[in-house]
């Protein structure tokens, strides 16, 4: 490892240590918080010392043409400001990230916003974000030898960190909880080989159990309190930024789960204007689900100084997490970038899904959030109509197929849940309709859809 490029800084205490001195659960012996990587210096390095801002641009961009496995991936090509390997021989790739950057045209429309994107992670090679944070993660236990990997999840982690520990050579082990998590997900971690452990609790369930197996067994932990997930979870900041043409959107929209994923793009975005490639950072907003929103009632209760864990409880099974282990890390990005952290109904959230699979783009019920949350911070007059936003969209849309098929049969949500949305939700179903096989019956059916 670099270590002498980059150290462990814990979040709580300020703690550092060498990379190597991590325990297995990745938090600090003083205080138990979670470690962050700090480069040493960026921030002060002056003159000679310091990158040029113009010359990393061009080569990043310039790698986007190369022929190289490492230069193809849209983590690594940005390998000058994550230098957490020995040797990048090492990084475990799949072509991941390089995500596209769509315009939302009818959600601007109908919101008066002139400039509103989608950034779309679930066109990762597993399908979600997770990706680019196990590229980063997993080549790491490669380099320090490891020959098993484990994590607890809500699917979409497991399954990448169930591909990425294939392509290396590696074993993996996956703690679900039962029957929570959405079939595309659990069918991926099989078809990949994990060991895939069903247990009969929650994620933060799966989450402590984990935690005691990494303390006792030789097995390298993935899940996002490893500071090195989010190294690699921090580059689609990189990705925004150059889609602007380095500078920077006014908003950035991101749910919130584990809150590991806010916090590393807010690290990538403060990293670069540390670096001078930006000049300011976006608002970073995060939204959870009414059902599983602890830091929504951090910020209510004190401004995010303290959390009390909730039961949680949402259809959107990704962001079903009660006892967020970032919960920290991802209080002070909302607060040192002036953003805000709200909550959206179940109702919203698929009233929210259902248009953005009307834009051709679809996405999981767990990315949704953010669309949900947008429209409430523009009715609050948080996002003005001349400001950009980027929503992060987390995971593909096959994901979770049940979710969108009992939406468009109207089987999703109850009926107190549909009231007073009753006529936005029959105006975004589209059941699907048995009908004779003759071109007659086909055409007839067209005509009850004209208009
Ligand atoms: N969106 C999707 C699709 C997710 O899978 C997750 C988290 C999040 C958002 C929230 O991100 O945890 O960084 O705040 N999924 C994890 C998992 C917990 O196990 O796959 P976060």
């Amino acid at each position: 490892m670099n270590d002498n490029l980059h150290s462990l800084r814990c979040f709580g205490c300020g703690a550092r240590i060498a990379g190597t001195e991590a325990r297995p659960d990745f938090r600090c012996s003083q205080c138990g918080d979670l470690f962050e990587v700090e480069y040493a210096g960026w921030g002060q390095r002056q003159g000679n010392d310091r990158p040029n801002p113009g010359a990393l641009k061009w080569l990043w961009r310039e790698r986007r043409c190369s022929s190289e496995a490492l230069d193809q991936s849209g983590v690594w090509r940005f390998r000058e400001l994550l230098p957490i390997l020995d040797n990048f021989g090492n990084a475990v790739s799949l072509h991941e990230g390089n995500t596209p950057l769509y315009k939302l045209k009818s959600a601007a429309k109908t919101l008066g916003i002139d400039q509103l994107f989608a950034k779309h992670q679930g066109m990762n090679p597993t399908g979600s974000f997770k990706d680019t944070g196990m590229t980063a993660a997993l080549s790491v236990a490669r380099e320090r030898g490891f020959s098993w990997v484990a994590c607890a999840s809500t699917g979409n982690t497991s399954a990448a960190m169930a591909a990425y520990a294939a392509r290396a050579g590696l074993r993996s082990l996956v703690l679900i909880p039962e029957g929570k998590i959405a079939w595309g997900k659990l069918s991926q971690a099989m078809d990949y080989g994990s060991v895939t452990c069903q247990l009969k609790t929650d994620f933060d369930g799966c989450v402590r159990v984990l935690t005691q197996i990494v303390n006792e067994a030789p097995i390298y932990l993935l899940n996002s309190v490893n500071p090195y997930r989010l190294e690699g979870q921090k580059t689609p900041a990189f990705e925004i930024a150059e889609a602007f043409d380095w500078t920077v959107p006014d908003h950035l929209i991101v749910p919130g789960g584990n809150l590991a994923n806010s916090s590393a793009l807010g690290k990538g975005f403060r990293e670069l204007q540390e670096l001078g490639l930006v000049a300011r950072m976006p608002k970073i907003s995060v939204i959870q689900a009414e059902g599983a929103n602890p830091l929504v009632r951090a910020f209510v209760e004190n401004n995010g100084e303290t959390m009390e864990p909730v039961e949680a409880q949402t259809r959107a099974t990704a962001i079903r997490i009660g006892n967020p282990a970032s919960w920290r890390k991802a209080a002070k990005v909302i607060r040192d970038t002036g953003g805000w952290c709200l909550d959206v109904s179940e109702t919203e959230i698929a009233i929210a899904k259902a248009e953005i699979g009307v834009e051709g783009l679809g996405c999981e019920p767990a990315s949704a959030v953010t669309l949900a949350g947008l429209k409430k911070l523009c009715a609050q007059g948080k996002v003005g109509s001349n400001e950009s936003v980027v929503l992060l969209l987390t995971g593909h849309t096959l994901k979770d197929a049940d979710y969108t098929i009992n939406f468009h049969r109207g089987t999703l949500l109850t009926e107190t849940e549909s009231a007073g949305q009753v006529e936005a939700l029959s105006a975004l179903r589209r059941d699907a309709v048995a009908v004779d096989a003759t071109p007659a019956a086909v055409l007839a059916t067209l005509k009850g859809f004209a208009g």
